[in-house]
């Protein structure tokens, strides 16, 4: 079976109502990123951090898998797909894909402040002060904040390293060490950019660049896939 590996970002699920970050309605036109998505912010306010992504997890509970996440998952059929995202949210395994990796962590997950290997599925959308772990420290969302190590990059290099197909989708490629995997992915093979605004400049061997949303784009790149 060819494996197909998929980098996704937040523009995949902006047909679900998330907002992205970048774009003129995006999330960091809104917020300062050293307000409430760095280890400081946490120190200085971590009332403000805890009520930035409860109120991320809340509108992730009213929102559903688009057509490009089903696309994906439709995929399986036929591939061996993995999917290496920087979202926070779960519209990939709500979608049916088996093969999700995250790279910036879990909206739905929590962790203890003492003992990161302690993590845990949240209940409903809101953490609060005072919700502990079972060593009886705060707990805090389980994300990748801006200064600290992404853990998942190691194997997600190693996806993209031996991919025979490659998708990128809904990412301004502006974040690494994300960005850096497509330049990862071996010379030769055949490699797609999926996004509306995506930047006409990339340097990268084979690569074909369909400015399209990925509703609208994933599912005729799928199809085209499938049947080739
Ligand atoms: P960005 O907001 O930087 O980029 C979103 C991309 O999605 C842009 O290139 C848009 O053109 C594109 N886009 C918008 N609507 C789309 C649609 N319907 N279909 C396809 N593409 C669409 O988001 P990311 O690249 O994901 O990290 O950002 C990377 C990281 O920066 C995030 O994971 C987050 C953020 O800070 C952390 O918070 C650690």
């Amino acid at each position: 079976m060819k494996k197909i590996v998929v980098l996704t970002g937040a523009g995949i699920s902006a047909e679900s109502g998330l907002q992205t970050f970048r774009d003129g309605d995006g999330l960091w036109h809104n917020h300062r990123v050293e307000d409430v998505a760095t280890p400081g912010a946490w120190e200085r306010d971590p009332e403000l951090v805890l009520e930035f992504y409860n109120q991320r997890r809340q509108q992730l509970f009213d929102a559903q898998p688009n057509p490009g996440h089903l696309a994906l998952a439709k995929l399986e059929s036929r591939f061996d797909v993995s999917i290496i995202t920087q979202n926070v949210d779960d519209l990939h395994e709500r979608a049916g894909s088996t093969h999700v990796l995250h790279l910036h962590g879990e909206l739905k997950k929590v962790r203890s402040t003492v003992d990161p290997s302690l993590v845990y599925d949240l209940e409903g959308w809101e953490l609060n002060m005072g919700d502990c772990c079972e060593k009886g420290s705060q707990l805090r969302p389980h994300i990748v904040w801006f200064g600290e190590a992404v853990p998942n990059i190691i194997p997600a290099v190693t996806m993209a390293r031996s991919a025979d197909i490659f998708l990128v989708v809904g990412t301004s490629l502006k974040v690494y060490p994300a960005a850096g995997l497509l330049e990862q992915v071996p010379d030769g093979v055949q490699k797609y950019l999926i996004d509306p605004n995506a930047n006409p400049e990339y340097y990268v061997s084979n690569l074909h660049v369909i400015r399209e949303k990925a509703g609208i784009g994933l599912p005729a790149l799928v199809d085209e896939l499938l049947k080739g």
